[in-house]
């Protein structure tokens, strides 16, 4: 049972001599302004009120308080503050016990911290996530976690933003004892009365002591420094909140809680948290199309894939770790068990890693078929198919699926480009065609761009987002074009870094900029891991619709010429000796480049890094403003998670249109037509982005519709 549902939003109620304080404030019972006063009243009411021996702090619905209120960040602050709420609570000289269930996370935990007493159910969850907002902990929970259980597990809990289970939170010194029946009340309720017979004194975290040993918190400190410093590329925050930890160790309480104000307010100004909120938010608002308003998604129980490649197998894989039975379909026995093979070595390194035992990776198997036949699909609920990417070959796949599919199965392809309206108009049953554009390896990233051709069914649309969810996959709906949101904006910026390339850039300048900008990896690293072949066949599929006016870099086709295919033949833009997996520069790729110049006719000249990231950006931002334009995407949030989650984007930069809103659209706009003086072709500035700079408007006005 959980509290009975009070009205207010903070509600107190005495049970004998226990002060019952509900906190009522759903979804999630975030510590918006009412719920911090409502708090606070509850404490100085509890002070005076000479009934009340001690106060009981529970939440109300599924979660004791899952955190602050996003969305009054950034906002002129209201009081009371939440620092003065939980140093409130701390002062207070009644004990205070919180029974925590569900979430107790930020903010939330922070309360938890400053209370005297902690019990958490059995399910709940605890953490101070602040870190993946771009914020550090400011209520004090920099300075009382470690004071609870030391350094080096407090660094580690803020650092990683994880959420400990109540039984590790135990162990650890966060909380005092775990509830194992699911009342929370009951069990918060038993314990301030336990704790009232014993007399129990007030206990305040601000005087605990697991500070003992000095040195082993030094070092956890000079540890954690290091690590970020060599793990996070360029985060702010983690560094804070070393900082703020650091100030345990030689400074009073009260100083240390100042040192936290003021490290929470420089993260709160800093362009990473406006980034890391918006991606915070985009990532929810994606997952709201048009389409799954009203449709109700088909049920899925079983999935078809066909084709047993890297793409199928990763697809394969990722809907095991669902739960689901999967059938592969592949062409011959020799290519099926190759199929077969690719999957079983994905949980076989999980082994190795020690991440799984044999006995698990037998039980997935078990819902994993083979066949060569058709015919065994007959009854499952949705097929992929991840064939070559040839539309013949697709086409002639999908006759197969629309002789044999029950009704109402739904048909997705993994296409990357190819015309999804084409593939389902060669069938008999179009609106049960649909784009699940997986991203490699398919199993490990999160990104799935659900393609929208034009007869598609919205329940086979709101199917889509169903098995993303059961994935735990991010979708994005995107409109048919060649490359979808993704592949497409790709095809130009790396245009650009191509351009740059010819021009004099090296690329290994060109990769050291964009990963001195957040990326972990630069566009030639990201080819070379990839397989230069891949582009290469696009290219040369393109080759006869392409402009003869525009501009064609041809260094990479002079490397695949060579097959320098990348990392997988040993070298491509980098060498990659005895199977390495970092690259190192390769003089003659450059000797390569230097006499494709002059073919070109092109005299080298230097770049800036900065430049070099104004010309990459740009290029990205004004084919996202024209997918957006033209409806591919839908708002220019979509293409930000797109490019979040499916191109190793910085997330503190909170996504392509996020970065352009960031440096001004006018100074991008700007760019563009500087740049258009040498390539007017190239550089033509998206119709949406003149007309929101006309219009002083920003890609982020865009997001508030639909
Ligand atoms: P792949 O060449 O590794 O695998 C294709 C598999 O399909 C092969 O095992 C082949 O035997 C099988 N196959 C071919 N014709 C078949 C048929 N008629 N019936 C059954 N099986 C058949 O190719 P990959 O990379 O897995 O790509 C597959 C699809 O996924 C393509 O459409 C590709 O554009 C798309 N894709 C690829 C990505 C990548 O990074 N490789 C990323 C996203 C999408």
């Amino acid at each position: 049972m959980n509290p009975v549902t009070p009205t207010e939003v903070v509600a107190r109620e005495l049970r004998g001599k226990i002060l019952l304080v509900t906190i009522n404030n759903p979804p999630v019972n975030a510590l918006g302004v009412d719920v911090r006063r409502g708090i606070l009243a509850a404490i100085n009411a509890a002070e005076t009120d000479l009934a009340v021996q001690t106060v009981l702090i529970v939440g109300a619905g599924r979660n004791f308080i899952a955190g602050a209120d996003i969305r009054e960040l950034g906002q002129p602050p209201l009081p009371p503050s939440l620092p003065e709420v939980c140093n409130r609570i701390e002062a207070c000289s009644k004990p205070v016990v919180v029974a925590i269930h569900g979430a107790a996370l930020g903010g939330g935990l922070e309360i938890a911290l400053a209370a005297h007493y902690r019990l958490a159910l059995a399910g709940a969850k605890l953490g101070l996530p602040e870190v993946q907002l771009g914020l550090i902990p400011g209520a004090g929970g920099t300075q009382r976690t470690p004071r609870l259980i030391g350094v080096k597990a407090a660094l580690d809990l803020m650092l990683s933003g994880r959420h400990l289970g109540a039984e590790e939170a135990c162990a650890l010194g966060l909380v005092d004892r775990v509830g194992n029946s699911n009342d929370v009340l009951a069990e918060g309720v038993a314990y301030a009365q336990e704790l009232l017979s014993k007399n129990a004194a007030v206990r305040r975290t601000r005087d605990a002591g697991a500070l003992v040993d000095r040195q082993a918190s030094l070092a956890a400190i000079e540890a954690a420094r290091a690590d970020t410093i060599k793990k996070s590329r360029g985060l702010f925050s983690p560094l804070k909140i070393i900082e703020a930890v650091e100030a345990t160790l030689d400074q009073s309480f009260d100083e240390g809680l100042a040192i936290e104000r003021k490290l929470f307010l420089q993260c709160l100004d800093s362009p990473q948290r406006a980034g890391l909120i918006h991606a915070f938010f985009a990532e929810r608002e994606v997952i709201k199309a048009p389409e799954t308003r009203n449709a109700k998604p088909r049920a899925i129980e079983s999935v078809g894939v066909v084709g047993g490649g890297t793409m199928g197998a990763g697809i394969a894989v990722a809907v095991l770790d669902a739960g689901l039975p999967v059938t592969m379909i592949e062409r011959d026995e020799t290519a099926l068990a190759r199929g077969r093979t690719h999957v079983e070595n994905v949980y076989d390194s999980l082994i190795a890693k020690g991440r799984m035992t044999a006995d698990a990776k037998a039980a997935i198997m078990l819902r994993f078929t083979g066949s060569t036949s058709y015919d065994t699909l007959a009854q499952a609920d949705l097929m992929i198919e991840a064939v070559f990417e040839d539309i013949a070959v697709k086409q002639a796949v999908f006759a197969e699926l629309d002789r044999v599919c029950k009704p109402g199965a739904v048909l997705a392809t993994n296409t990357s480009y190819l015309d999804i309206d084409a593939i389902a108009a060669s069938i008999s049953r179009p609106a049960d065609v649909v784009g699940l554009h997986f991203f490699s390896p398919a199993n490990i990233m999160k990104l799935l761009e659900i393609v929208i051709p034009a007869k598609v069914s919205a329940d086979v649309v709101a199917t889509a987002f169903e098995l993303a969810k059961k994935l735990r996959k991010v979708p994005v709906r995107a409109g048919v074009c060649d490359g979808f949101i993704g592949n497409r904006i790709l095809a130009v910026y790396r245009q650009a870094a191509d351009h740059m390339m010819e021009d004099g850039a090296s690329p290994y300048q060109i990769d050291q900029a964009l990963r001195d900008f957040g990326y972990p990896m630069g566009p030639f690293q990201v080819s070379d891991l990839a397989g230069g072949d891949i582009g290469w066949a696009t290219r040369k599929r393109k080759a006869p619709t392409r402009d003869p006016n525009a501009r064609y870099v041809q260094i990479a086709d002079r490397l695949c010429e060579r097959a320098w295919f990348g990392q997988k033949t040993g070298r491509g833009y980098y060498l990659y000796p005895d199977g390495a997996r970092t690259g190192k520069p390769d003089p003659e790729v450059e000797a390569i480049i230097d006499i494709e110049r002059q073919r070109a006719g092109i005299t080298p000249r230097s770049f800036t890094d900065q430049e070099i990231i104004r010309r990459y950006m740009a290029a990205m931002i004004n084919e996202g403003a024209n997918v957006v334009h033209q409806g591919i995407a839908l708002r220019p949030l979509d293409v930000d998670v797109t490019f979040l989650y499916g191109y190793g984007f910085p997330r503190y930069r909170g996504g392509p249109m996020k970065y352009a809103d960031t440096v001004g659209l006018p100074n991008v706009l700007a760019d563009i037509r500087e740049f258009a003086k040498k390539d007017p072709l190239f550089w033509q500035p998206s119709p949406l982005l003149v007309d929101l700079v006309e219009r002083g408007a920003n890609f982020d006005s865009l997001n508030q519709t639909n």
